[in-house]
């Protein structure tokens, strides 16, 4: 049931404040300020040398984006593959390390390969799963559950940002573990996980202005999305929900590869989407940012309040989310990337709910 909605992906991405406080509800103890995970885990994150995450399309960049929070937080190396490339490359894995895998259905067929590649490499496995009845659930020795609830739209959004709720909950008790997370920087961490459904609540208010914006963008050819730290992933998180539902090509690059290549594609025509919260590597991105500006590049720069007043650039235009931490930005930032996707693709007439040639669930490889 669409409810009041044109589309499932507008009903999902409405219902992410509601559904990722349900997801943080079962993760964190909101008197205590403390995580408390809801699942026994049959290995302790203190023995961890190193973690392998593996997943695929947007769960792989959920993963991508835990891997910073893991290293960050908990300081446990992090090594992330895209599930078709784990499953065949017979990555060498020590006995008794975690192994990590993200996916909505809980049924796509190369990460469920590399479940089983790690299983039988005795590694502990840990799948972050939205449907509890699946394959993977089955076959993991640990499941930790996003209570997205069902996702139909073919284009994931509200899963995504439960998997990152459940994600940075994990890399929280892994930093509490290892002693690398004092009790006051993890108290600090889950106050600013608690903060996200209110702050998600308020990103949605930029809607009117994205619904705007994405005129624009429907008439441009090829789109180029910018980021650092989190907000890299991010962008790529951002070009693939654009090219799957609009058919727009767009690629998502670390803003600091900008002079390294995708700077010779900018020209008058090219919106450059850069994502950058005012965050320690801000002034960084406001230099890439000042490169595409001087080769007459049209920017949509999604910031914070701080980083709107410091950017002091022309763009085509701002859009300015609430502060939040920087830990969570993530989260936040997702809201307008999935909604600029998706006006875009609406303005356009395209099927964003079932996009050509894509499959809810890719069960075969
Ligand atoms: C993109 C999208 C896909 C899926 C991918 C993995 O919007 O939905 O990239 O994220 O096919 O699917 P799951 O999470 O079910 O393993």
């Amino acid at each position: 049931d669409k409810g009041n909605y044109r589309h499932f992906m507008a009903k999902e991405i409405h219902e992410q404040a509601e559904v990722v406080g349900r997801t943080l509800a079962h993760y964190v103890n909101f008197s205590s300020e403390r995580v408390e995970l809801p699942i026994e885990l049959p290995f302790d994150f203190k023995d961890l040398k190193r973690l392998s995450i593996s997943a695929c399309g947007t769960a792989y960049l959920a993963g991508l984006i835990a891997k910073y929070w893991f290293e960050r937080l908990a300081r446990i190396p992090v090594e992330i593959d895209v599930a078709s490339e784990f499953r065949y490359r017979e990555a060498p894995l020590e006995p008794g390390s975690l192994a990590l895998f993200v996916s909505q259905s809980g049924e796509t067929a190369d990460t469920l390969a590399s479940l089983r590649y790690a299983t039988s490499e005795k590694q502990h496995t840990l799948s972050v799963v939205n449907v509890p009845t699946s394959t993977m659930a089955r076959e993991s020795s640990v499941v930790a559950p996003t209570l997205a609830g069902v996702e139909v739209g073919v284009a994931s959004t509200k899963a995504f940002t439960c998997q990152l709720t459940v994600l940075l909950s994990l890399a929280i008790a892994a930093g509490r573990a290892r002693g690398t997370l004092s009790a006051d920087d993890e108290k600090e961490l889950v106050n600013a996980l608690i903060a996200v459904p209110g702050q998600m609540t308020e990103a949605m208010k930029r809607e009117h202005q994205i619904e705007v914006l994405s005129r624009e963008l429907s008439k441009a050819k090829d789109v180029l999305y910018l980021g650092r730290g989190t907000s890299y992933p991010l962008a790529m998180e951002g070009a693939l929900k654009l090219k799957e539902i609009s058919y727009i090509h767009a690629e998502g690059y670390a803003a600091g590869e900008l002079k390294h290549g995708p700077i010779a594609l900018i020209d008058e025509t090219m919106p450059v989407i850069v994502i950058a919260p005012y965050d320690n590597i801000f002034e960084k991105t406001v230099s890439n940012m000042q490169e595409v500006a001087a080769r007459g590049g049209r920017i949509i720069l999604i910031t914070d309040e701080r980083g709107a007043l410091e950017a002091s650039l022309d763009t085509m235009a701002t859009i300015v989310m609430p502060s939040v931490h920087p830990i969570v930005a993530p989260l936040i930032n997702a809201v307008p990337i999935q909604l600029l996707a998706y006006h875009t693709a609406v303005f356009m007439g395209k099927d964003v709910d079932q996009p050509r040639n894509l499959a809810k669930s890719v069960t075969v490889e």
